[in-house]
């Protein structure tokens, strides 16, 4: 049975204060899951210390939206992922398409992090995906196989099982299209195909999450899919009663 996973990527939003109450109210709310479900929340560094303590004594666990591709030293304004790990990481989330098209992420780079990540026992969140131009091309099977191929592929086997992948169509995210639950299935499908391609059996174990405009009203749909096995939710993460909604929707 592969892990169900609904894991918040806050981005840069809520002050310390704010996130504290977010975290809470999820933690509060909790109960009204089923506890097959992992909820992960991922917060902005600055607020990811106060955030644990608030989730003290809770299972929800505790993810950060990025981390350094060295391990320390002369590298101002960045964040180690020992530091992350120090603060009760388990998770961190590894080549969003914003920080691949804002920050100029590219495989090398990431290949760095995802080291980085397991030299410091975190679990990576690595995300794929095509952007509109990319889809309308139909080179969406491509992308993502080519996102897979020069990071993931160079995991050891050891390492594979500690990933949770996140397929997130850039057209989907914060425009309220998302992909039908068919459109995820296909390529999540493919995705797992892609990733047995190299680990085998083990594919069958990775979690793979749909990212891009999931909420409470479509979470279900997409949810109730083969190979769909949770989701990476930005806006509708940031209430917490919407969060605890979409956990809500698995059914299998
Ligand atoms: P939205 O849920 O706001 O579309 O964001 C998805 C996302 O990018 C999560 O990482």
């Amino acid at each position: 049975m592969r892990k169900k996973i609904v894991a918040g990527n806050w981005k840069m939003n809520t002050l310390p204060a704010e996130g504290v109450e977010l975290a809470k109210g999820v933690a509060a709310g909790r109960g009204t899951v089923c506890p097959s479900v992992n909820f992960i929340v991922c917060p902005p560094f600055t607020h990811l210390s106060e955030v644990a303590a608030a989730l003290k004594g809770s299972d929800i666990e505790l993810g950060a939206q990025n981390c350094a591709a060295e391990a320390k030293g002369a590298y101002t304004g960045e964040v180690a992922a020992s530091m992350i790990a120090a603060l009760g990481c388990k998770y961190v989330i590894l080549g969003h398409s914003e920080r691949r098209q804002y920050y100029g992420e590219t495989s090398e780079t990431l290949n760095k992090k995802m080291e980085q990540a397991y030299a410091n026992g975190l679990t990576p969140i690595y995300c794929v995906g095509e952007n509109l131009a990319e889809r309308e091309a139909d080179k969406h099977f491509d992308v993502v196989k080519a996102q897979i191929e020069e990071v993931v592929y160079n995991l050891t086997a050891e390492q594979f099982k500690h990933l949770v992948i996140a397929y997130e169509p850039v057209w989907a995210i914060g425009t309220g299209k998302t992909a039908t639950a068919d459109q995820a299935q296909e390529i999540h499908a493919y995705i797992r195909k892609v990733l047995a391609a190299k680990f085998g059996e083990a594919a069958d174990e990775c979690p793979i999450l749909y990212g891009g405009s999931c909420k409470p009203s479509n979470a279900a749909e997409i949810f109730a899919k083969q190979d769909v096995d949770g989701g990476l939710i930005g806006g509708a993460a940031l209430k917490a009663e919407d969060f605890l909604a979409i956990g809500q929707g698995f059914s299998k």
